[in-house]
């Protein structure tokens, strides 16, 4: 009985806290007839935000707003009647007649309303809990107006700033006037498109700071934004020309904003639940130098150095009395013409202009955009007399200027390199007695570095042949390998590279096999030096690759692809049959591959015919089951980092085989990520997280695959990360056969062929995490898993595409194909 008696005790507690409950839970809503009142609030379902009336610090004026519920520091999000403030607590928050939210005062008369255009009946108005308030009419899920899209000062997570291009619409932030004072400032904050999206920051309609192009990772502008916020941000255009920002990091339990103050300066603050207090993540505004144009037209601003601007190289202050005195408002002007006003003056033109490359810069402002790839961007901005400077971001591609140079700034990190134009004379001769004196200088050095030399060499001679024995030269790799890799131990596995296993061939045999290395036995150009074909005593043919001796550039990349390739053997890799050192001669013996490389195949006019789907199917296969012994199935991990066509060697028969191990690097048991300050690889196959922060690991070279993929069924070369994009939308227009090279296109094959650039636009995605690893890849290919999820559209920015004059055949070749595929790295 006792018993009973509790149980209806406490069936009855829980009863009234559900009632509780209920009756609290319902409180997020505010309609005509539940309006609240000075001193009531409602708060989100969740509890995470609150909607009510509020004065800011120092002022008795009431304002209706929103605030953070859960956080103890008193914090505003959101402000509705920002201009219009209510003198007294008479004031009340309800929904009129013909449906509109109005903030009333106590004579009825309306301070603030979300003027919708037509009325609508029983409209309600709810607090969410991402922070936004809604308005809705009967039907739920549409929202007839929100706060999200009427933003104040504040930018949170879920909200979207946007820009549409074409009606100039904004929605943007707005700052205080001050800290007790909501009312509009002079200052906002958004998007602005000047043919690349970027962040601009104006005082009344004067530009304040700006971000920089955005990349589709970062905003190039910004020095210390790949550590912060490379997850975070997304900058996408949907069809209709609209440009949304929006940002989410992946923990959700920390609390961040981005607030533009009164003083004009964007902030993230984080809430410390530690400190009970807002810290500050990022600033834009740092120092004075982040102020627009700081310095004038062709000044360049940097805050390490006083004063802060100087004119660009070749540039002289405009007024230098004003200039002196820190005036820098009216800039530099170019001190020699260049070669394009030479010759408009009547006087001969000389000697062509020529760049100086200014490192790690904040880009100027108003730039063009073209798809040029970095060496034609150089050209392209030659051969046109109003170009005055260029640059090149691996996620932009060519940015050229015209006009003025403004908004200029040195950075200690980050920023890219820009290319300024100037006359010939600029470049030559600085003038300057430093210069001589450094010349000089060198010139010594290099003299007695050649004496040095000779001296040496003559000593060497004396001691009769040089022979640099292996583990000498194993000792140069590691000491070069740990130099590149910093602290890492990356040296360790190659330690143990057990080289001397590898057969030693005598020069003279190869010299002999090649017929002394003739012209005509030249097959091409490797990696680090030229390929002959030769063929040994015992009929054999073979590959010999041979280190420039010229250069004194590759050994690294010579003594890397020894030591990699030498432990391995797979049907889809290219055999090392030997290697040969003596003296200043260092070479390696290869298999003979009759076919040569995919590239030539491929991209060749004739040549395509003969690879059918059958074969092209079969080079996919070859390629992913090479790719996978490296990733997965030798007793090492490794990544080959420059997998592309001309990398893909063809036997008789026209099975591939993966070559060219000069990059590739050798990863620890369990490191599956690494980094490099030296980016190498090959533009258009290389991953944004690779050629933009070094990172590489299995899924670049899944990026390189799949790349490599899209070539293949495309039968063109891919030459940016825009291809990528450019795929994604034909696919997602099921425009296959737009993708799909003619010779292929046989109905038969046709679902095989969608699998492959289904399996292409997954390896190619943005994030090397959305990516497959090769094991998964050969599955989908072999369809054993059916379903494969939706490849992410590419976070690349659309670049519009201005009609181009010069030729249609042009146009065509704008986008994706390109003919050139450059090498990014010193020397090659
Ligand atoms: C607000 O409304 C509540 C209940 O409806 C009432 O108790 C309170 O006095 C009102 N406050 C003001 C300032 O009118
Ligand atoms: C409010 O006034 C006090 C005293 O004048 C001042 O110290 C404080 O900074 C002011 N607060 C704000 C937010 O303006
Ligand atoms: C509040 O101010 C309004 C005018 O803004 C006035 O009409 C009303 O009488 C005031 N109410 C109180 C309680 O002071
Ligand atoms: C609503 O419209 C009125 C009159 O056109 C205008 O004064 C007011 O600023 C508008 N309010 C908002 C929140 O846009
Ligand atoms: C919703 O309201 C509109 C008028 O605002 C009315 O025409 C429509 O019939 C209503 N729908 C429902 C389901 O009540
Ligand atoms: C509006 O709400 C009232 C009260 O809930 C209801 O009587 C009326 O029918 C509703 N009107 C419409 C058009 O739904
Ligand atoms: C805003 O701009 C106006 C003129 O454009 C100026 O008078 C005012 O002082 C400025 N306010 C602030 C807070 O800078
Ligand atoms: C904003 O512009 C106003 C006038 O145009 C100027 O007085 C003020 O100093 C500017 N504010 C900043 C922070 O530069
Ligand atoms: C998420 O953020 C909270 C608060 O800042 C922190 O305590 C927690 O460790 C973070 N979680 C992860 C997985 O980073
Ligand atoms: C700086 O120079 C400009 C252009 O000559 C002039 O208009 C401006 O008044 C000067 N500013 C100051 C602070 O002297
Ligand atoms: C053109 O040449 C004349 C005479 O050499 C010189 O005075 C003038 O400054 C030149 N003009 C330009 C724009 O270089
Ligand atoms: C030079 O570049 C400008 C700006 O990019 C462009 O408008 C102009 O057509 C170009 N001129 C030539 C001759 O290509």
């Amino acid at each position: 009985m006792e018993l009973v008696r509790n149980t209806n005790l406490s069936a009855l507690l829980v009863l009234l806290s559900c009632f509780c409950l209920q009756f609290g839970s319902a409180t997020d809503t505010i309609t005509a007839a539940k309006f609240i009142n000075d001193s009531e609030t409602i708060i989100s379902n969740g509890g995470d935000f609150k909607l009510g009336f509020f004065s800011p610090p120092n002022s008795t004026d009431r304002y209706v707003g929103i605030w953070y519920a859960e956080i103890s520091v008193f914090t505003v999000v959101w402000v509705a009647n920002r201009n219009n403030p209510l003198k007294n607590s008479s004031g009340i928050l309800t929904i009129s007649e013909v449906g509109n939210l109005v903030v009333l005062d106590g004579q009825k008369k309306v301070l603030w309303s979300s003027n919708l255009t037509n009325s609508v009946v029983n409209s309600s108005a709810q607090l969410l809990d991402s922070g936004n308030l809604v308005l809705q009419g009967n039907t739920t899920g549409t929202f007839l107006w929100e706060s999200f899209q009427h933003p104040s000062d504040t930018f949170m997570k879920n909200m979207k700033i946007s820009t549409d291009v074409r009606t100039g619409k904004k929605v943007q932030l707005t700052s205080w006037k001050s800290p007790s004072d909501p009312s509009i400032g002079n200052f906002s904050a958004g998007i602005e498109v000047r043919n690349i999206p970027e962040i601009f920051i104006w005082n009344d309609s004067n530009t304040y700071w700006r971000s920089g192009p955005w990349n589709g990772q970062i905003f190039i502008g910004i020095p210390d934004m790949i550590s912060v916020y490379l997850d975070g941000f997304n900058l996408v255009p949907d069809n209709d020309g609209t440009f949304y920002l929006s940002f989410s990091f992946s923990n959700d339990s920390f609390t961040t904003k981005f607030v533009l103050n009164a003083q004009g300066n964007i902030q993230q603050t984080y809430f410390d639940t530690g400190d009970d207090h807002w810290g500050i993540e990022w600033s834009a505004l740092n120092t004075d130098c982040d102020v627009y144009g700081r310095c004038g037209a062709f000044g360049s601003c940097n805050s390490q150095n006083s004063p802060i601007c100087s004119c660009i190289p070749g540039f002289e202050p405009k007024n230098r009395k004003e200039w002196n005195r820190g005036n820098w408002t009216s800039g530099c002007v170019r001190r020699r013409p260049l070669q394009c006003e030479r010759v408009n003056n009547g006087s001969d033109g000389g000697k062509k202009d020529g760049f100086l490359k200014l490192t790690k810069m904040k880009v100027p402002d108003f730039t063009d955009r073209s798809s040029a790839q970095e060496e034609k961007c150089r050209n392209q901005c030659l051969e046109n007399c109003s170009c005055v400077a260029y640059a090149f971001d691996a996620g932009i591609g060519c940015m050229p200027w015209t006009g003025s140079l403004i908004d200029l700034q040195k950075f200690s990190s980050g920023g890219i390199d820009l290319y300024v134009r100037l006359a010939y004379s600029e470049l030559d001769k600085e003038g300057n007695v430093k210069v001589i004196v450094t010349v000089t200088v060198i010139i010594g050095v290099i003299f007695s570095g050649i004496c040095i030399y000779l001296l040496w060499r003559w000593m060497s001679k004396q001691k009769g042949k040089m022979h640099l024995p292996l583990s000498q030269l194993t000792k140069i790799y590691e000491h070069r390998e740990e130099e590149e890799m910093g602290d890492d131990n990356h040296g360790d596995n190659v330690n143990q590279a057990k080289l001397e296993e590898l057969p030693i061939l005598n020069l003279q045999e190869l010299a002999s096999s090649t017929n002394s290395f003739h012209q005509s036995n030249k097959l091409g150009q490797g990696g680090f030096g030229p390929v002959y074909k030769g063929k040994l005593s015992d009929g054999q043919e073979i590959a010999v690759k041979r280190l420039s001796k010229a250069s004194g550039q590759g050994l690294e990349e010579f003594l890397n692809e020894m030591v990699v390739i030498s432990k391995l053997q797979h049907r889809n890799l290219v055999r090392l049959l030997g290697c040969c050192i003596e003296g200043e001669e260092k070479m390696l013996v290869y298999e003979y591959m009759p076919n040569k490389s995919l590239d030539l195949f491929l991209f060749d006019s004739v040549k395509p015919k003969l690879l059918d789907w059958k074969r092209r199917f079969n080079i996919i296969e070859g390629i992913s089951r090479g790719l996978l012994y490296l990733h997965r199935d030798s007793r090492l991990k490794i990544i080959h980092r420059d997998l592309k066509a001309s990398n893909i060697l063809l036997d008789e028969e026209l099975n591939p085989k993966i070559s060219d191990f000069g990059m590739a690097r050798i990863f620890g048991g369990n490191e599956d990520q690494a980094n490099t300050t030296r980016v190498v690889g090959t533009y258009g196959y290389m991953s944004l997280e690779y050629a933009m922060k070094g990172q590489f690991s299995e899924k670049s070279d899944v990026f390189s695959f799949g790349v490599l993929l899209l070539e293949i069924i495309s039968g063109r070369r891919n030459s940016s990360f825009y291809a990528c994009f450019q795929a994604w939308k034909m696919w997602n227009a099921d425009n296959i056969v737009a993708l799909t090279d003619p010779i292929i296109r046989e109905p038969c094959f046709e679902m095989e062929i969608l699998r492959c650039i289904h399996v292409g636009l997954l390896c190619v995605q943005d994030f090397a995490n959305d990516r497959p690893s090769v094991s998964i890849v050969i599955s989908m290919l072999k369809s054993e898993i059916i379903d494969l999820p939706l490849p992410k559209q590419p976070a690349f920015t659309e670049r519009q595409i201005a009609p181009d004059a010069s030729s249609s055949q042009n146009n065509l070749s704008k986008c994706s194909i390109n003919n050139v595929t450059v090498t990014m790295v010193q020397g090659r």
